[in-house]
């Protein structure tokens, strides 16, 4: 405001060391005054309500020492203070003098006071030699103090920067004059233009805020991958690292006919009923699967064939074309096993010389080229369970899962294959159990012994996949799958120390926690 009404009154202001800061009686001659005027100046040139230019100089300012002088007088004339007049009383002997205003005083103050001839010795001591000084020393700190020069010159300022009395500063002063936007009251400038400024005209008479384009602006967060994506990834990498493809596992909406169906699953078994999976209700059918393949499907289930008696009971094409959540990858796994088998159906496949030398061995020697090429396929993706929530159960969670496609694999294949690859994730204790899957004979349960829980826990599920499964493909005979499952979620929870799933996924789960977890290294 002082600026302000300056300029108001004066037009320019040459000088800002000229302006009397309020609650001063003195100009703004020092370096702090002109540090509180800059920030007042920045504030309205940003507004545009002022311009001003940067003037250097030097200025100087008192040591401690030169401070202390300021306010207690010099040496010297402390000296001369202390001693009595000539014939007053008995002189003060040095040691004497030293008691009464401290040995440093005394030992500097003493050879100046002589040299002023302020001071004489009388017999052992010392005495004022004249009656009334004038303490220049004092003086000029205390000029240099409110104004940061002398009038008398460089010199005398040589002098007293020799005597470490005052010390030069580089300082700053300014000339302002009046800005585009110059009014002597400050108004709140505008942000933002709003419709309601637009709408009113008010914007052609608001003032507004300059852009700083120099500003930082606050700091960003990076992106932080979740626990989940971190253990993926190493699953993902030891999956490729052992020769195996991803498949695409995008079709969170799956038919009854991939995910259960294909994979010979009873149409009466509990797992399809709604206590189990969600079922869409619009639209709560799929289109047809493939007309011949679903033939061979619908056959096996209800008469058998393939050298099984199938379960002989009646088969529904409504339950078959339901549209669902998948409940396990393994409706992919299905599909791809389909689409793999198309070169043994005679689809397209190329069974020239070249074709086979690509899959070496992939045909008996001597035997005719089936079309048949073995395969590693893998994928890590999410499925949907109607399940009751608690500690270590959500609705939706992910499944890793691995196919192997091969001319008469073995359980043995399967244990190996599977001792292997646990293994990469650091688990070399396992157990296999028997189990029940309607799609794989023999069926395997794995398990891996915890070491801080001290017992043994389930791991996965896996199994050879049946001939009532593969047959209807279109798979020769000798090529037997086998596969496995096992979830993301109970590594993670494991890795990262986890008891509650609920912190892992969904809203419980802390921002700051997902930041620092650390990169998973089985
Ligand atoms: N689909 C099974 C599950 O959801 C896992 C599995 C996959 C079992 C492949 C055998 C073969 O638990």
């Amino acid at each position: 405001q002082l600026v302000l009404d300056t300029l108001d009154k004066l037009g320019t202001i040459h000088d800002t060391r000229t302006l009397v800061l309020p609650g001063h009686s003195d100009p703004a001659a020092s370096h702090d005054s002109q540090i509180i005027i800059l920030g007042a100046l920045n504030s309205l040139a940003s507004r545009e309500m002022i311009t001003y230019t940067t003037q250097e100089t030097i200025s100087h300012v008192l040591t401690p020492e030169g401070a202390h002088i300021a306010l207690q007088g010099s040496h010297e004339a402390r000296v001369w203070a202390a001693l009595p007049a000539k014939g007053e009383t008995k002189p003060l002997t040095p040691k004497q003098l030293e008691e009464r205003v401290g040995s440093e005083t005394a030992k500097i103050g003493q050879g100046r006071a002589f040299k002023n001839k302020w001071i004489a010795k009388e017999g052992d001591g010392l005495v004022k030699a004249v009656p009334s000084i004038q303490d220049t020393t004092q003086l000029e700190m205390r000029e240099v103090d409110s104004t940061g020069t002398l009038k008398t010159g460089e010199k005398a300022l040589a002098e007293l920067r020799k005597r470490k009395l005052i010390v030069q500063r580089k300082g700053q002063w300014f000339t302002v004059k009046k800005g585009p936007t110059f009014s002597t009251s400050i108004a709140k400038p505008e942000t933002d233009l709003t419709i309601d400024m637009l709408a009113t005209g008010s914007w052609k008479t608001s003032t507004y805020k300059k852009y700083n384009f120099e500003a930082e602006g606050l700091p960003t967060n990076g992106g932080a991958f979740h626990p989940l994506l971190k253990v993926r990834e190493e699953i993902r990498n030891i999956f490729l690292e052992m020769g195996f493809a991803e498949m695409p596992t995008s079709a969170y909406v799956e038919s009854g006919f991939w995910c259960f169906d294909a994979l010979f699953v009873p149409q009466q078994h509990p797992a399809r009923e709604v206590q189990d999976t969600f079922y869409l209700s619009d639209p709560a059918t799929s289109l047809p699967p493939p007309a011949e393949y679903y033939e061979r499907v619908s056959r096996v289930h209800e008469h058998g064939g393939y050298g099984s008696t199938g379960y002989r009971a009646p088969w529904s094409d409504a339950e078959s074309r339901k549209l669902l959540l998948r409940t396990h990858t393994t409706a992919s796994s299905a599909s791809m096993l389909w689409k793999l088998a198309a070169r043994c159906r005679g689809e397209g496949a190329d069974t020239s010389a070249d074709a086979r030398a690509a899959h070496p061995g992939s045909v008996p020697d001597g035997a005719q080229d089936d079309g048949f090429r073995p395969a590693k396929l893998f994928s890590i993706d999410r499925v949907f369970r109607n399940e009751t929530m608690d500690a270590t159960h959500l609705a939706e969670f992910h499944q890793v899962e691995g196919v192997v496609a091969d001319r008469n694999l073995t359980l043995a294949d399967l244990i190996g294959f599977m001792r292997v690859f646990f293994k990469k994730m650091g688990i070399e204790n396992l157990r296999f159990k028997p189990a029940y899957n309607p799609y794989t004979e023999p069926s395997l349960e794995i398990f891996a012994f915890h070491p801080q829980l001290r017992k043994w826990v389930e791991v996965g599920n896996s199994g050879m996949f049946r001939p009532e499964m593969l047959e209807p493909m279109g798979f020769p005979k000798d090529v037997h799958v086998h596969g496995w499952g096992i979830s993301l979620e109970r590594p993670t929870m494991i890795r990262y120390g986890i008891n509650n799933i609920r912190t892992l996924v969904g809203h419980k789960v802390s921002l700051e926690g997902v930041e620092k977890s650390p990169a998973v290294r089985f």
